[in-house]
């Protein structure tokens, strides 16, 4: 967290349009329960149980009370993983038998390592994945680093249990490799739901377009009030000083912006839906520099940050 946090704090306040007001469209309430559901399957993934190296078989772990929907449903870790280089990639692939899911969750930014691939903003080219995508080359490192290591064991497991949903998910640094996984994975013929939480961009136009046209599954990206992680490197591309050493950012659509403080419990009304890449409506148009958002999404995301 420290290099990022050093990061924005270098930042001043950005200036663009005053965002107009939201239009209002209600999230469902099964909607917000898969939202609370990967949520805290996120926040898990910073749990040492969960990646430890002797976690296969065990169920998912997660903080006492903080994780009811995780405690409720019969789980069983797959594979946890840690280290995976470059990235110092961390997290874990598990069944949810209860609701039928196939889980694979992505730490988000606790090393020194993580931190040095978050700020490693420059372009890279990444037409492998789609005509014209350039990724942000910390981002793209870590996750193809993480596929090649990762991919034969969620072919297995989704072989294994065909009636289940693929669903990949991360708050942060872990959502922006979650992202990357997603594409990478359903070029590869998979159909899976995306849900992040506080993602960084992860490359250009191009590729959020592509992102937010890919089908093969939905993607939930969540945002929270004017959280600085989402819409940082959107904002310093396009700025009259910054985009010097930025290049240009972009956000895929469809965007889900808690409006809602630090430390409530967030309802459906408080839930945003804003359709449209880069649309600025929602945490793309907001004006304050602040990272005090980003650790709370549907709850918590700093559970388990020692055990
Ligand atoms: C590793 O995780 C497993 C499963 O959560 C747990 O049973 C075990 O005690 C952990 N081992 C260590 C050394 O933390
Ligand atoms: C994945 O990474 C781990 C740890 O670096 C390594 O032991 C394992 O062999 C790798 N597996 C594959 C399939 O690459
Ligand atoms: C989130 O949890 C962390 C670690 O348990 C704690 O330090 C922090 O105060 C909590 N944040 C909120 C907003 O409750
Ligand atoms: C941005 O999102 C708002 C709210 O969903 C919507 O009314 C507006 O049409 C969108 N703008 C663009 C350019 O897509």
């Amino acid at each position: 967290m420290v290099s990022l946090r050093v990061l924005f704090g270098l930042l001043p306040a950005l200036g663009a349009a005053v965002p107009s007001a939201a239009l209002r469209r209600d999230v469902s309430s099964p909607l917000l329960e898969e939202f609370n559901r990967f949520s805290q399957y996120t926040a898990a993934s910073n749990c040492l149980a969960n990646h430890n190296g002797s976690s296969a078989g065990s169920p998912v772990y997660c903080d006492a009370g903080f994780c009811p929907l995780i405690k409720e449903a019969d789980t069983e870790i797959i594979k946890g993983f840690w280290g995976l280089s470059p990235g110092d990639t961390t997290g874990y692939l598990a069944l949810d038998r209860t609701q039928k899911l196939i889980v694979l969750a992505f730490r988000g930014t606790v090393s020194d390592e993580n931190g040095w691939t978050d700020l490693m903003l420059g372009y890279t080219d990444a037409a492998t994945a789609c005509d014209g995508c350039k990724a942000h080359k910390g981002f793209w490192g870590a996750s193809t680093a993480a596929m090649d290591n990762l991919t034969s064991t969620i072919d297995t497991a989704v072989a294994q249990n065909s009636d289940y949903k693929l669903v990949v998910t991360g708050h942060s640094l872990g959502g922006a490799i979650a992202t990357l996984a997603a594409v990478r994975l359903r070029n590869a013929g998979h159909t899976l739901d995306l849900y992040t939480f506080g993602a960084p961009s992860v490359g250009n136009l191009a590729f959020a377009q592509y992102i937010t046209d890919q089908g093969s599954g939905n993607n939930y990206r969540l945002t929270h009030g004017p959280d600085e992680v989402p819409k940082v490197l959107y904002k310093t591309s396009r700025h009259w000083l910054f985009h010097i050493l930025v290049p240009e950012y972009s956000q895929s659509s469809p965007e889900y912006w808690i409006t809602s403080g630090v430390g409530v419990s967030v309802a459906e009304s408080d839930i945003k839906f804003i359709e449209g890449v880069n649309n600025e409506t929602g945490n793309l148009g907001t004006q304050e520099v602040t990272m005090a958002p980003h650790g709370w999404y549907m709850g918590n995301m700093s559970v388990c940050a020692q055990t």
